[in-house]
């Protein structure tokens, strides 16, 4: 979708007002546009020799991650130093959370410390929502429990948009353990609202029917699922948030889910081929198809930095144009 002048400007002051990244749940389509609009911007500044604006000078990003992280946490990194923030990385292990201190009373000490931008991932759901409510910074979401990831969702909705030039009417097909993914539930706020047709595939144990509220199908059969896609954005199967074996092993899942050369041409022959990561070889990708041409996970990875560029810039600067430093 092509945002006009008018629209722009009335999404970006939306963002700006909202103050906080939380979830794509809440954010409208054109809002949605506009940060993947941003994040094209942002990309292609990438290819100058100065990739910094100023956007974000005296700032200071304070990254909260109470999970494990390697592309969220460093792009997150990245692109607050590409707007010219002081970025501070808080090694939740090594910090007094071990010796009892709440949430709360972490996020107001690193606050108390000059925090404008509190950026968190946690294995609570509705954690990030409720820091919101209680410090003044503005906190974005990095993943909270299975319930949302949103800037996961942006940066995948903007791989889609920049290799197939739209997203209305593609058929997306999300593979795995959809009960436990923030990820899933991401991609399908923000696929649905920009007019995509999704379905989810896995076992019925990780797939509950209750999805189809959401507007997408569901589907037990991988071959039917994939029939004509035009891409596919294979889960990791996450043991780490299952209390109850939800299917028999992972031999069994491999068998039946694992997508493949052989599997891949039930789908459209340029078929897109995405995963979150971080990746299980050999479990639900093969190898071949991780490192094949229709593989797109390196590039979701390069634009996870220019979207969160663009989220970080949007709620700071709503609308304005992107300028780079002279
Ligand atoms: N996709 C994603 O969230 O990866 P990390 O856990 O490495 O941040």
């Amino acid at each position: 979708m092509t945002l006009t002048e008018e629209t722009a400007r009335l999404a970006g002051e939306k963002i700006r007002q909202r103050k906080h990244l939380l979830g794509l749940e809440e954010i409208s389509a054109d809002e949605i546009s506009l940060i993947l609009e941003t994040a094209k911007s942002f990309k292609e500044i990438f290819t100058r020799s100065v990739k910094k604006v100023p956007t974000l000078r005296g700032k200071t990003v304070v990254n909260l991650f109470f999970e494990n992280s390697t592309r969220t946490r460093t792009s997150f990194e990245i692109a607050a130093k590409r707007l010219s923030a002081d970025v501070v990385n808080f090694a939740v292990a090594t910090s007094s959370v071990s010796k009892g201190e709440s949430l709360i009373d972490t996020a107001r000490t690193i606050e108390a410390m000059g925090a404008d931008y509190i950026i968190m991932r946690h294995s609570a759901s509705g954690a990030p929502w409720y820091l919101s409510r209680n410090v003044q910074a503005t906190v974005l979401n990095a993943g909270d429990g299975t319930h949302e990831h949103p800037t996961q969702g942006l940066l995948d909705a903007y791989t889609i948009l920049e290799k197939k030039g739209h997203i209305e009417g593609l058929k997306v097909v999300i593979v795995g353990d959809i009960l436990h993914s923030r990820v899933a539930r991401s991609n399908i706020w923000a696929l649905t609202k920009l007019g995509a047709k999704v379905r989810l595939v896995g076992p019925r144990t990780l797939v509950p029917p209750t999805f189809a509220d959401l507007g997408v199908e569901i589907f037990t059969d991988l071959k039917e699922a994939l029939r004509d896609a035009d891409v596919i954005n294979i889960l990791r199967i996450q043991l780490e948030r299952q209390q109850s074996h939800l299917f028999p092993s992972i031999r069994e899942y491999r068998l039946l889910y694992q997508i493949n050369d052989q599997r891949l041409t039930h789908a459209k022959p340029d078929v897109l081929v995405m995963h979150p990561g971080p990746i299980n070889r050999g479990v639900e990708i093969s190898a071949g198809v991780a490192d094949g041409p229709h593989s797109v996970i390196n590039e979701q990875v390069t634009n996870g930095v220019a979207v969160r560029m663009a989220v970080l810039f949007l709620l700071a600067a709503g609308a304005n144009p992107v300028q780079a430093e002279a």
